[in-house]
């Protein structure tokens, strides 16, 4: 759907303070979401322009897209499923047959992880399992990577440890200092057919074959939707498979059995809040009026910023140390989900899609790109993430949500010319001009007062409507990904003429092989 009516009011805004429109906005765009208040009064936009940008949202059926979702309606065309991911967090028992069967899919991996957790299952030499080896890579890993790091860390007797990259260092890293002996691991793979798992996997097997010999079977776990690969790779009776549903893809499967090693090492009572805050979120984002939609407002500001204004990317800046890795669980969330051009009925788009999304950990960007977000020559809209911990120390605590405060109002309101003079009257012009701040820089301020499992779980789940709305928005299937094919099947092409020495379509690959290629062959 295009936007016409929406470019009026961005000409008319594009170069107003945003001081201003903020004050006007305070009161409307500010929002109460489960667990997180939101504040949207600092996007370039005004009474009129959201009145119209929520008809836009109207018209582009966003209830609709909602209700699709939560009714498991084929949302994913080109794979012809439903998207049941909701079904994973679902309190109740659900009414339909296969989404019930989502529901309950996580549950043997959910007593497995308690039992690992209790000892009451154990290493082969009947000891119980001190570490788990975490293997998986893209949506198989960046969950539980971010679970770990929000919420378990050091607070775990376990040992957890996360390998991904087809880098022989990370398997290497990965296993630095742990017992064969005493080690589960869990590999996660919905295919069971990708490279970087299969490999880590093989390496993971030797590792616990060399070391215990048959025994290595009751050391390993499997999560996948593929069970005949995973049997075939285990490759004898035994061994542990748990099911990751076909209908929840794999950016979406934070909630599923692909969690299982952080069940073990936290017990499945962290999982469990971490599924009931995701399903508090669930209910406001179908229930909730369309203008106290926290997602709904959340993908409109997306689809302005990027297709009517043209902001090319985001900044994701959580102001929490256990949110460090959201950056990396959102790049793949939004950008594998709407990083398309084209419709699924193969006509291509006819605005902007996903913007570029990257960001780090405040208060440390300051220190780093925040100089190019506050004076630089693009402006990028910031989304501000404060999660804050009670049981802290407070000075810390409030120091940190001071900065987070002061960032943003600086990016939206600058520092002019005049009021450098005014503060520092007999500085060189050429000082005063380069210390001007434009302003004008957008921002969205996310916060909680108390983060734990649940306040994560609604968080994430807020991202993934908001992912699956501004999809809707512009027009994609946001649940497959044609886009990674193509380079998986060039490197296996590649792989060969590496160790052939020849045989590369292209003039410049071949040259770089045959520059590196003695490296593997002997
Ligand atoms: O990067 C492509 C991708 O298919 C992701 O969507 C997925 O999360 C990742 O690879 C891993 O896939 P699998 O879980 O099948 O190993």
């Amino acid at each position: 759907m295009l936007p016409d009516a929406l470019f009026p009011h961005a000409r008319r805004l594009a170069t107003a303070s945003l001081k201003p429109l903020a004050a006007e906005r305070c009161d409307t765009a500010s929002l109460e979401a489960p667990r997180w208040t939101l504040d949207l009064s600092r996007q370039r936009l005004d009474a009129p322009a959201e009145t119209a940008l929520l008809e836009h949202g109207r018209a582009a059926g966003l209830e609709a897209a909602l209700a699709d979702l939560f009714s498991a309606r084929t949302v994913n065309p080109s794979e012809d499923r439903p998207a049941l991911h909701w079904a994973l967090r679902a309190g109740t028992s659900l009414e339909a047959p296969e989404c019930e069967a989502v529901r309950q899919s996580a549950r043997p991996a959910d007593a497995f992880a308690g039992a690992v957790h209790a000892g009451t299952v154990v290493a082969g030499d009947g000891a119980p399992f001190e570490a788990i080896l975490h293997i998986g890579i893209g949506g198989s890993d960046f969950g539980p990577r971010l679970v770990d790091e929000a919420l378990i860390g050091p607070k775990t007797s376990k040992t957890l440890r996360f390998c991904a990259n087809l880098d022989p260092a990370d398997f290497d890293l990965a296993i630095e200092g742990l017992d064969p002996a005493r080690t589960l691991v869990v590999g996660v793979s919905k295919s069971f057919g990708t490279e970087e798992t299969l490999y880590n996997l093989s390496r993971a097997r030797e590792w616990l074959r060399r070391a215990i010999g048959e025994r290595w079977i009751d050391h390993v776990a499997l999560v996948t939707a593929n069970r005949d690969r995973a049997r075939a790779w285990l490759g004898a009776d035994g061994g542990r498979v748990f099911d990751l549903p076909v209908s929840v893809g794999g950016r979406f499967s934070i909630w599923s059995a692909a969690s299982l090693a952080c069940a073990c090492a936290a017990g499945p009572g962290t999982l469990a809040s971490f599924r009931a805050g995701a399903a508090r979120m669930d209910a406001h984002v179908l229930k909730a009026p369309f203008e106290e939609n926290a997602a709904i407002r959340m993908a409109l500001i997306d689809f302005w910023n990027t297709s009517v204004l043209g902001y090319p990317m985001r900044a994701v800046l959580a102001y929490a140390r256990r949110l460090r890795l959201l950056p990396a669980y959102l790049q793949q969330l939004e950008m594998e989900s709407n990083g398309k051009s084209v419709r699924p009925d193969g006509t291509s788009v006819s605005t902007a899609t996903a913007p570029a999304l990257w960001g780090g950990e405040g208060s440390i960007g300051q220190h780093s790109y925040h100089q190019w977000l506050h004076q630089g020559t693009h402006v990028i809209p910031a989304e501000f993430i404060l999660a804050l911990d009670p049981d802290a120390d407070p000075e810390g605590s409030r120091a940190l949500t001071a900065h987070a405060l002061a960032q943003a109002e600086v990016l939206a309101n600058g520092r002019s010319a005049d009021e450098i003079r005014a503060d520092e009257p007999g500085l060189a012009p050429a000082v005063a001009a380069q210390k001007v701040h434009a302003g004008g820089r957008p921002s969205s301020f996310l916060a909680c007062r108390r983060f734990d499992a649940e306040a994560l779980g609604a968080l994430i789940a807020l991202y993934e409507h908001r992912t699956y709305l501004a999809g809707r928005l512009w027009g994609v299937n946001s649940f497959d990904q044609w886009g990674v094919e193509r380079g998986k099947t060039m490197a296996g092409r590649i792989n060969t003429v590496l160790s052939e020495g020849s045989g590369a379509d292209d003039p410049v690959t071949q040259a770089l092989a045959r520059r590196l290629g003695d490296i593997f062959r002997d």
